[in-house]
């Protein structure tokens, strides 16, 4: 399973990238209200940084507006994908946008049925948003489950990109359960890499190091 960073506040994205782990980056529209940025100057930022897929979502309801918001954002950078929701006018914009070679992410997917959708629309990637449907006291890794097994099943090829994520727990279970990737906040992360057992480990390997035989004249 492949890891992308679901932020679009650059300091988070370049201290993540540096440990060599991220494939992409995914935003929405809140996101970049959170970043304070403007929308096409972050994205641009962003894709320097990062060299794999950056979703970049449209802002408009409208089929024919979300395709010409579409198209001019693909030509932003090479690595764009389109975000679109799972709504009719979205499922319209991604199979025009397909068509014309640009990569999309159908989001907002919170059933199965709409995932099947998306993916005959032509989807690259489908985000089911595990997190949400958590919190509507259903269970959102059951939902990322059913619909790679319901992708596999049918030959599909649209990647189940694993969205809403909240903590550790859901990483593990969303690669579990067959995700593709996993678009992760900055704060899951931090909590990712953290163990008591590493840290106290390593306090005793810099402890006894220090104490080694002519430790006091040397340099570490
Ligand atoms: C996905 O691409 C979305 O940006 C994101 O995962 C939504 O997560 P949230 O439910 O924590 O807002």
């Amino acid at each position: 399973m492949e890891f992308f960073i679901d932020t679009a506040i650059v300091d988070e994205i370049k201290e993540i990238n540096a440990w060599g782990v991220l494939s992409g980056v995914t935003t929405n529209p809140s996101l970049i209200v959170a970043s304070g940025r403007d929308f096409r100057e972050v994205i641009g930022e962003i894709a320097a940084m990062v060299g794999g897929a950056i979703s970049a979502e449209v802002t408009s309801l409208e089929a024919d507006e979300m395709i010409a918001q579409g198209k001019d954002i693909a030509t932003w950078n090479e690595h764009i994908v389109v975000k679109l929701p799972l709504t009719p006018a979205g499922l319209q914009a991604c199979r025009v946008l397909t068509d014309a070679g640009i990569k999309t992410n159908v989001t907002l997917c919170f059933s199965v049925p709409q995932a099947l959708l998306a993916a005959r629309a032509g989807a690259t990637y489908i985000s089911p948003f595990a997190g949400r449907v958590d919190d509507i006291g259903w269970d959102g890794i059951d939902l990322i489950r059913d619909i790679k097994e319901a992708y596999v099943q049918g030959g599909i090829s649209t990647k189940v990109l694993a969205a809403s994520i909240r903590h550790p727990t859901h990483v593990v279970q969303a690669a579990l359960a067959g995700a593709d990737v996993a678009t992760i906040p900055y704060k899951v992360f931090t909590q990712m890499v953290k163990h008591p057992l590493t840290q106290a480990g390593l306090d005793g390997f810099m402890k006894d190091w220090a104490g080694r035989a002519g430790a006091s004249a040397e340099t570490p």
